[in-house]
């Protein structure tokens, strides 16, 4: 079982700049919470209650004050900075004390993902022994991301952003390795934009023969928050689901009651620590 993940939550975010000039991108709101909570609850859905995350310089201070560290959720949160953004493979070499002998999950932080069986899918990628395992989905830009092309259930061409169109499969931010991804990272060359490549780290293990791919599938929800209209799509998305039916998406207190991680005590520190909210309304329903 993977139990080790990395939130991969740094980035110049100039896409969205000036929003993200004083502020990361990923503390501004997806609706009623900050874009973090989304791919934290993700890991947590997975189980995986070990979880470093890497901001970029400057921003520790920042995060901490949202997600202090892991006791009310009953998991375990290290922070690291990233001095630069030097590229995704750069999460496990600046995670390599982190993840130790073990296997790990990485997510970007800017990542969404919803939909029904996605914790069963989750936890059937944490069995990830050895090798790498993608998760695939359909979309209809796919040179905004890294490709994959799958012939016979295996991967047999990977790029990262193609112009020339070869396949609609994006591969999502939501990564599973071995330990040798270590290793690997750090035998990477930057590329022509002068960045470790995830599609080359991820290509190393296609060369092994190690290279697996599940798919989100049609009936969940993989959205990016890349650009502003994306961002504000994903907020649209978030605010309709969860107004229709009562639930909150990603509600990080909610998932470790389920995962019975915490208790009641717990669940009322954290109101206590948001305050009179309609965020803390919803915990104290839950109790
Ligand atoms: O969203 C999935 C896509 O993410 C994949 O399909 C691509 O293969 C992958 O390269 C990546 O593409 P993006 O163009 O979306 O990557 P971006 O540079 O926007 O970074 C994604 C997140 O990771 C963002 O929240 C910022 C953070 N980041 C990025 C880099 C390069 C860091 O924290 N540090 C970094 O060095």
């Amino acid at each position: 079982m993977i139990k080790k993940g990395i939130i991969l939550s740094g980035g110049m975010g100039t896409r969205m700049s000036p929003l993200t000039k004083a502020v990361n991108k990923q503390l501004l709101p997806i609706y009623d919470k900050p874009l973090i909570f989304y791919p934290l609850s993700i890991l947590m859905l997975a189980k995986i209650k070990d979880i470093l995350i890497i901001v970029n310089k400057g921003q520790l201070s920042q995060y901490k004050k949202i997600i202090p560290n892991g006791d009310r959720l009953g998991i375990k949160i290290t922070y690291k900075e990233q001095n630069s953004p030097k590229g995704l493979p750069d999460a496990f070499i600046i995670g390599e004390n982190f993840i130790g002998k073990e296997n790990v999950a990485l997510i970007l932080g800017d990542n969404f993902f919803y939909g029904q069986f996605l914790s069963k899918k989750l936890l059937d990628c944490t069995k990830l022994k050895n090798g790498a395992k993608v998760l695939l989905h359909r979309v209809t830009n796919p040179e905004k991301y890294g490709v994959a092309k799958v012939k016979n259930k295996k991967i047999t061409l990977i790029k990262e952003k193609p112009k020339k169109f070869f396949s609609d499969l994006a591969i999502t931010g939501l990564y599973f390795f071995d330990n040798k991804v270590i290793k690997f990272a750090k035998q990477l060359k930057p590329s022509r934009r002068n960045e470790l490549e995830i599609t080359d780290l991820l290509n190393k293990y296609k060369k092994i023969n190690k290279l697996t791919a599940d798919y989100i599938g049609r009936g969940g929800a993989w959205l990016d928050t890349g650009s502003l209209d994306d961002f504000y799509k994903t907020s649209t998305f978030v605010s309709a689901v969860e107004n229709r039916q009562g639930f909150k998406i990603a509600c990080l207190e909610e998932i470790s009651l389920l995962n019975k991680w915490v208790g009641k005590k717990q669940i009322k520190d954290s109101i206590k620590f948001y305050g009179n909210c309609e965020y803390s309304s919803y915990l104290k329903k839950l109790i």
